[in-house]
């Protein structure tokens, strides 16, 4: 199964393309693994899930999000995450089939059983999996529904020989915290090295060093907020942004441009 996402190079992320590759690989191997991406607006954690779905050839690539204007709605996360595997349905056990029927609006019924939807998510995903191993991504979690986010988190916690990736981008902020007890790898800011050499890639003209000292104070490697800031020091060259400075199949030119190191 090829994977309809362009391989991506990123700056200043060899760690964390090694730590992704490597969570790629379980579900390949028959083994399931669970990781939450945490970390600030703007930071990398999308580019990082573009990543790993583009590595995830030979797997089926489930890949949803939560939506802000969603939050209030029970289960719209989660219809979004099962909507692939919906065909399943039929052979959950009646509780489960049930439970998630009524949950997604297929069914007239009082509100559902968590446990039994977790339960019925689950075998939908194991049935699948049989089939092929699953990459599942969930982007912005932080804006998931209650009941979503708790029923995915449920999954994870459960998933075991299932050959399931499962993977989390969640926004840092908030009181409580999103999805506890799970595997995380914080995103931090690019090394100082990336993050000028992004820059670099961004500036058109001269640039004075001073101007660049302070994007890099104040940016503290946001990929992001260098984006934003050179949009400001350099406005007129704002037609080569970030988005020139991603790598895809399409940007070999640029590839040759990033120092393997970084
Ligand atoms: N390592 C990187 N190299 C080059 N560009 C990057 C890198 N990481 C992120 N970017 C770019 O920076 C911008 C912000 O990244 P991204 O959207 O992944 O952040 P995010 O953490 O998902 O933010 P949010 O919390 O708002 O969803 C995007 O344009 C992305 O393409
Ligand atoms: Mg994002």
């Amino acid at each position: 199964m090829q994977s309809h996402y362009p391989r991506l190079s990123l700056w200043g992320r060899s760690s964390e393309c090694g730590v992704l590759d490597r969570v790629v690989a379980e579900p390949r191997a028959g083994r399931s693994q669970v990781l939450v991406l945490r970390g600030e607006a703007g930071i990398g954690k999308t580019a990082l899930l573009d990543y790993l779905a583009a590595e995830a050839s030979g797997c089926r690539l489930v890949r949803t999000a939560g939506i802000e204007s969603e939050m209030e709605l029970a289960y719209a996360g989660l219809h979004q995450f099962c909507a692939s595997m919906l065909g399943g349905l039929e052979r959950l056990p009646d509780p489960q089939r049930n439970a998630l029927g009524v949950a997604f609006g297929r069914r007239v019924g009082a509100a559902p059983d968590r446990f039994m939807v977790g339960l019925a998510v689950l075998g939908l995903l194991s049935e699948a999996a049989e089939e092929h191993p699953q990459v599942c991504l969930v982007d912005d979690a932080q804006w998931l529904d209650q009941a979503s986010a708790e029923i995915l988190a449920f999954v994870a916690r459960r998933l075991l020989a299932e050959r399931v990736a499962l993977v989390f981008a969640v926004r840092d902020g908030g009181d409580s915290k999103l999805l506890p007890g799970l595997p995380e790898l914080t995103v931090r800011g690019l090394p100082n090295g990336a993050a000028r050499a992004l820059l670099g890639a961004m500036i058109h003209g001269p640039l004075d060093g001073r101007v660049i000292d302070r994007i890099m104070g104040e940016t503290r490697g946001n990929p992001l907020g260098v984006d934003r800031a050179h949009a400001r020091a350099e406005p007129r060259a704002a037609g080569r942004r970030l988005r020139a400075t991603r790598l895809d199949a399409a940007g070999q030119r640029h590839r040759a441009e990033i120092p393997s190191a970084l």
